[in-house]
């Protein structure tokens, strides 16, 4: 699909997403940052977090920072989920109506769609950013664009902490 304009919402929280990745003292810190400003800057993103890859156990997706209603899936193996495909499958995965696809594990009953974007580091999957909706068909090519910028940025630091390690 072609290049979608950004909303100049969205603009604005990738410029502080990049002043987040520069200033954050750890990741932790970084994903508790991006989730408050998604969650209160895009009215839609009602249950927004991070899920990471368990360096211990590479199958498992692990939940990081999050701003919503408070979820059972709190390890998430590959094999499983939304997020699991969306690792297995190694790009964005949107469901414009949860309740259709039998992948869907259940977090809150009120989410319709979600979003799920994966985070690359060094060219590997390490985690990635999950968006529940309680609007059905909610996430957009332009919601796939800014996540997947969002994302990328965040592998970035990744990539940097990584490097700073050694
Ligand atoms: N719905 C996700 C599980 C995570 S919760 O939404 C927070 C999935 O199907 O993998």
């Amino acid at each position: 699909m072609p290049a979608q304009k950004l909303t100049p919402e969205m603009n604005s929280l990738l410029a502080r997403i990049r002043e987040m990745a520069a200033a954050a003292p750890t990741l932790d810190e970084l994903e508790r940052d991006i989730v408050e400003a998604l969650a209160e800057r895009i009215p839609y993103y009602d249950w927004t977090g991070f899920y990471m890859l368990d360096p211990d156990e590479p199958e498992t997706l692990v939940l990081g920072c999050f701003v919503g209603e408070l979820t059972s899936h709190v390890r998430i193996p590959v094999s499983e989920g939304i997020c699991g495909a969306a690792v297995v499958a190694g790009e964005t995965i949107v469901v414009d109506d949860v309740h259709t696809d039998p992948r869907y594990l259940s977090c809150s009953l009120r989410t319709k769609s979600e979003i799920v974007v994966p985070i690359r580091a060094r060219g590997k999957i390490v985690g990635e950013i999950d968006i529940d909706s309680h609007s059905p068909a909610a996430f957009t090519q332009m919601d796939r664009e800014f996540l997947e910028n969002a994302a990328r940025i965040v592998g970035g630091y990744m990539e940097e902490q990584a490097g700073r390690a050694v």
